[in-house]
C-alpha cells in the first residue's frame, strides 16, 4: 500500500512523542524513505518546486517542520552550516544532493574564526534520506536540478546557527533568508 504524506506526518508525530532524541529522529528518516517512493506525492508537492522552499506541515505539539525544497540551478554549492540546537533530516526526491560532513578542529576561542576539515562525503539519491543530528556541520551541493524534503526539529529561521567559510576560516551567524 502506498505510504501517504498524512501517514508520514502522523508517524513522525508518534515517533517524536515516543522518543524526542536520536531514536525518534532516525525513525523519521526511515519513514521519509518510504514516502519518497510515493510518485503521486512527489508529483504534487515537489516537481514544481523549482527554487526556494514550501511549508508542507508544522507539528504544533513538537514544533517540527516538513518542507519541500528545490532548485533548477546547475552546479549549486552551499556553504557548510550547522542547524543550531535543532536537527535536520534530508530526503531526496529528484536529482541528487552531494553531502559533505565537516569537523570543527579549532577550539572556538577566537571570535569569528573557525577551522573545518571534511570528514565524510556521500551522495543522497532519490529514495534516500539522511539524519544530521544536533551539532553536525554539513554542506550540500546540487550538480543538476533537484528536489528534496527537509524535516527540521524547529523553525531554523528563528534560532541561532552558523555558516562557515572553509578557505577563509571564518564563522558567520546565519540570518533568515
Ligand atoms: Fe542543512
Amino acid at each position: 500500500m502506498t505510504y501517504t504524506f498524512d501517514q508520514f506526518c502522523a508517524d513522525s508525530h508518534a515517533a517524536i512523542a515516543k522518543n524526542s532524541g536520536n531514536t525518534g529522529r532516525e525513525k523519521i528518516r526511515e519513514n521519509l524513505e518510504k514516502l519518497l517512493v510515493n510518485e503521486e506525492f512527489i508529483k504534487e508537492n515537489l516537481e514544481s518546486q523549482s527554487s526556494g522552499k514550501t511549508l508542507l506541515y508544522h507539528d504544533k505539539d513538537f514544533d517540527f517542520y516538513i518542507m519541500a525544497h528545490g532548485t533548477d540551478a546547475r552546479d549549486r554549492t552551499g556553504k557548510p552550516h550547522d542547524h543550531g540546537a535543532s536537527w535536520a533530516v534530508y530526503g531526496q526526491a529528484i536529482g541528487l544532493t552531494n553531502m559533505t560532513i565537516w569537523n570543527r578542529i579549532d577550539d572556538g576561542n577566537q571570535i569569528g574564526h573557525a577551522e573545518l576539515n571534511a570528514i565524510q562525503t556521500f551522495s543522497l539519491n532519490p529514495g534516500q534520506a539522511a539524519l544530521f543530528d544536533t551539532g553536525i556541520i554539513h554542506s550540500t551541493a546540487h550538480p543538476k536540478p533537484a528536489r528534496w524534503i527537509r524535516v527540521t526539529g524547529t523553525n531554523l529561521d528563528t534560532i541561532e546557527r552558523y555558516s562557515y567559510d572553509v578557505d577563509r576560516q571564518v564563522i558567520n551567524r546565519m540570518v533568515p533568508g
